[in-house]
């Protein structure tokens, strides 16, 4: 019993959401720079609003973030003194090609990162690198229209191959898309698509679909070559339906809604287009474009393992009286009366977790890597300046105990967690940094004033303990 020696206990973050520097190292910009703070940032990130350059009239948080661009060193200290054995991060594709099609990459780009890996090596702790977290270099999208267009593989696969033969021996760990899914529901976020009138949406990002997927398998076959050490990931947004009620209706839809995510998986870890995904394109007018290769492709370069971020089930009905809907998340969902709410109104359940963890095994059965799960809170320090953020610590323990039974007892395969924003960051889907997730507090408002001093919340010293006892002290 417990978990594997091995097992990578870790945090996670984003290029975008953590770094800053935005304009430094010779970076180019990217979509996800471009989201702006307040009520627009909304319709920014579905493709309704376009917004491909700097609005003098918002503020934008990820330009400066939490300035990780320069304090990255005293912060992968701090994730050694917690006993990482792995730190999920990404790589901004405008750091290493900054228009996105440059003949040459940036060397200073490159040589960031590098030193990023270097230092985590110096600490035992194993990179988990996570190739696109939302971002698509800006030029690409002014030119191509982003992932609509057929020519975002190519380049995406050059950007690939420089970082798998760049960071050979230091990088061993590989996701491909950061929540392939998001792009469904915040397609600019997700993609960088933006709509035109004329546009049949569905047509527009399930061929965008078709172009990750082929990137991903590519990406995959590319990591293998450069060296069969490398191990790659597929990334979902994860957690399942429930239905509302037991009517064989509610269950049915939710049977579906759950398979508008797994399609991507279904292709990415089984290796080709599940039925019922040609039927729902058929049905509804979707005609996606392939070319000669495309399905061995998918079928030859299928992912090693699977990860997904966890922060809640959903619930579903087709009873259109109900209508009370979870507040502030991009994933839309009925309200579950059986559970509590986040102050964002995400609801919390870490059995869902466990079922999560059990469906996902069931379906593909290979490993599984739960990349994100943590809780957004607004953390008050005392008046010495502590944050006791006991709120954090029960909502952890509870979920590590989720994922602990689904190993123990139902024998899941599950390879490592990493919790979301280890370090204090911008939330993605508000642009706040109210919305805090870390283990380090990061002294910065949401209109991004501060000193972006880092200090330790009393949960710091507590996943220390957990990492140390590999799960078994959870006190
Ligand atoms: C996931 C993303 O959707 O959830 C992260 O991969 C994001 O980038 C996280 O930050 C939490 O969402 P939010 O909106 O609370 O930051």
């Amino acid at each position: 019993m417990g978990l594997n020696p091995n097992f990578l206990w870790g945090g996670a973050t984003a290029a975008n959401q953590s770094e800053g520097g935005y304009n430094l190292g010779n970076r180019g910009l990217s979509n996800v720079d471009l989201l702006p703070m307040g009520k627009i940032r909304e319709e920014v990130m579905a493709g309704k609003v376009k917004m491909l350059d700097f609005d003098p009239n918002y503020y934008y948080p990820a330009k400066q973030a939490i300035d990780m661009y320069q304090h990255y060193l005293d912060d992968i200290k701090l994730f050694a003194e917690m006993g990482f054995k792995t730190y999920r991060m990404s790589i901004s594709w405008t750091r290493i090609f900054p228009n996105g099609d440059e003949e040459t990459p940036n060397e200073e780009g490159l040589k960031f990162y590098e030193n990023i890996f270097l230092q985590l090596r110096k600490y035992n702790i194993e990179p988990l690198v996570t190739l696109a977290h939302f971002d698509v270099p800006v030029e690409l999208i002014k030119k191509y229209g982003s992932w609509r267009n057929r020519k975002m593989v190519a380049l995406f696969e050059n950007y690939c191959q420089t970082v798998f033969t760049r960071y050979k021996g230091l990088v061993k760990y590989w996701l491909t898309f950061n929540e392939i899914n998001m792009i469904l529901h915040a397609p600019f976020l997700g993609a960088g698509l933006v709509f035109e009138d004329e546009d049949h949406e569905q047509q527009v990002k399930y061929q965008a679909v078709h172009h990750q997927l082929i990137a991903s398998a590519l990406a995959t076959k590319i990591a293998h070559e450069v060296d069969p050490e490398n191990k790659v990931g597929c990334m979902l947004a994860g957690g399942n339906y429930y239905p509302y009620s037991c009517r064989p209706e509610d269950y049915a839809k939710a049977i579906e809604k759950d398979r508008e995510s797994f399609l991507f998986i279904d292709v990415q870890a089984r290796g080709a287009y599940p039925n019922y995904a040609l039927k729902k394109f058929q049905r509804e007018n979707i005609h996606i474009i392939m070319e000669r290769g495309d399905l061995e492709l998918l079928k030859s370069h299928t992912v090693d393992f699977i990860s997904f971020s966890y922060y809640s089930s959903r619930v579903v009905t087709t009873d259109d009286s109900v209508t009370h809907e979870t507040a502030g998340n991009i994933f839309k969902s009925v309200k579950n009366p059986y559970l509590k709410s986040s102050e964002w109104g995400w609801q919390i359940d870490p059995l869902g977790l466990r079922s999560a963890l059990n469906v996902m095994y069931d379906r593909y059965q290979k490993p599984l890597f739960i990349v994100e799960n943590g809780l957004g809170a607004i953390d008050r320090p005392d008046e010495n300046g502590n944050i006791e953020d006991d709120y954090r610590i029960d909502y952890l323990r509870q979920h590590i105990k989720a994922f602990k039974a689904a190993v123990e007892e139902d024998g899941v395969e599950l390879m490592g967690y990493t919790t979301w924003g280890c370090i204090d960051l911008v939330s993605a889907t508000k642009g706040e940094m109210s919305k805090r997730y870390g283990f380090i507090y990061v002294d910065c408002d949401n209109e991004g004033k501060g000193t972006r001093k880092r200090s330790k919340k009393k949960s710091f010293y507590w996943y220390q303990k957990v990492i140390q006892s590999n799960g078994e002290d959870l006190d």
